[in-house]
């Protein structure tokens, strides 16, 4: 991966679910540009490992941590150590979520209470947190990884799209609340990216879903990536409370087969 053109030498990142699918590439992108990144993953600790020794290999600030975003007290514990060892909190990605289809007259009231939890109060209770410190630095930038089926809704994903749309409002109120800090608060919503979370759509719903993107094309990793660094980096210092689409124009099709 080339070097980055955007500077994040003086900045500290905490990445939820960053050591594997689009928030590694998310905790990649911004390791490269110079920050100090903590990676925050849920149980695959394999992949966890695989993020440090890429960075101990290419000699980057990479820090993983094991914690449920869910948690207040996992995550109160995640940017206490993430502060002691880089001293401050620029940059929060909330990108770690889950994804449960079911049909919402069928939908088990766990997994309706889990997929809330972990995608909308997790980026909650990080937010929450992190402005503490970015409210003392009179700056910060806070991302949170929504997805196209919150502006459409979808069939089977009334859990996941509710979770996706409140994080899109909580964006909205977030960045109203701590603009005259000098924070910005901002969403992406990824089109489709194969990734771990897609692994039980079968083939043919695939098929489907890559012939309703108007560019004919999934997206890759490090497309949303570069679009994350663009709103944590020095040119994008005037845009608060917006939502930016890297989705091959998916969101464009209204209640189709978007994920
Ligand atoms: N892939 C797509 O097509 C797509 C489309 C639109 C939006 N998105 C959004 O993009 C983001 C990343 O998706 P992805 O496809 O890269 O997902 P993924 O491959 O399934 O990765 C999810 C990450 O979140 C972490 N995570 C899950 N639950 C957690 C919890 N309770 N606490 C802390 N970390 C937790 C996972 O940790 P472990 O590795 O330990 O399990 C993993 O690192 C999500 O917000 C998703 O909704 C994805």
């Amino acid at each position: 991966m080339a070097a980055s053109i955007v500077d994040l030498r003086d900045s500290a990142a905490v990445v939820t679910g960053g050591t594997r699918g689009i928030g590694r590439a998310i905790a990649e992108r911004l390791a490269l540009a110079g920050a100090r990144v903590t990676a925050v993953f849920r149980s695959e600790t394999r992949a966890a490992t695989e993020l440090s020794e890429w960075a101990a290999a290419a000699g980057l600030q990479v820090r993983v941590e094991q914690a449920d975003v869910s948690r207040s007290e996992d995550v109160e514990a995640v940017f206490d150590r993430h502060l002691a060892a880089y001293g401050t909190c620029d940059i929060l990605v909330n990108n770690a979520a889950v994804l449960k289809d079911a049909l919402a007259p069928m939908m088990k009231l766990e997994d309706w209470d889990r997929l809330l939890a972990v995608n909308l109060t997790g980026p909650f209770l990080c937010s929450r947190r992190a402005i503490r410190a970015m409210i003392r630095q009179r700056r910060g930038r806070i991302v949170n990884v929504i997805s196209p089926s919150a502006l459409s809704g979808r069939i089977g994903q009334a859990a996941y799209s509710a979770s996706k749309g409140g994080l899109l409002s909580l964006t909205k109120t977030l960045a109203i609340e701590v603009g005259r800090f000098g924070i910005l608060v901002n969403a992406i919503a990824p089109g489709v990216v194969r990734t771990e979370m897609l692994k039980d759509v079968p083939e043919d719903v695939l098929a489907k879903l890559r012939s309703n993107v108007p560019m004919e094309r999934f997206g890759q990793p490090g497309e949303i990536a570069d679009a994350v660094l663009f709103l944590v980096g020095p040119d994008s210092g005037y845009i608060t409370g917006q939502l930016l689409c890297i989705d091959g124009g998916i969101s464009l099709m209204g209640a189709a087969e978007t994920r």
